[in-house]
C-alpha cells in the first residue's frame, strides 16, 4: 500500500526501514533517498513508523522470552 505518492513510499518500505534501524520519520525518507515533499503523508508515516517500532518491541521481547525458555530447558514444555 502506497502511504507517499510523491516518493512512491510504501508501508513495506516503512517497516524494512525500521527493520533497518530507523526511529524517525525522516530516517524511514532517506532508507529511499528521499524526503517529506508536500508532507500529507508525514501523520501516516509516523503513524505507520510507531506500530512497527512497538511489533518490532514486542517481537524482541517474545524473543527473549523464547530464549529465556530454551536456556532454563523450559522450550520443549511450552512449545
Ligand atoms: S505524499 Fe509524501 S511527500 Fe507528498
Amino acid at each position: 500500500m502506497f502511504i507517499c505518492s510523491c516518493n512512491g513510499l510504501t508501508d513495506k518500505d516503512v517497516h524494512a526501514a525500521v527493520g533497518a534501524g530507523a526511529t524517525r520519520p525522516q530516517e524511514v525518507y532517506a532508507s529511499r533517498k528521499c524526503r517529506a515533499k508536500c508532507g500529507n503523508c508525514v501523520p501516516g508515516v509516523v503513524c505507520m513508523l510507531r506500530q512497527a517500532l512497538k511489533e518490532q518491541k514486542a517481537l524482541a521481547a517474545l524473543r527473549t522470552v523464547s530464549e529465556i525458555s530454551a536456556d532454563n530447558g523450559l522450550y520443549q514444555a511450552v512449545a
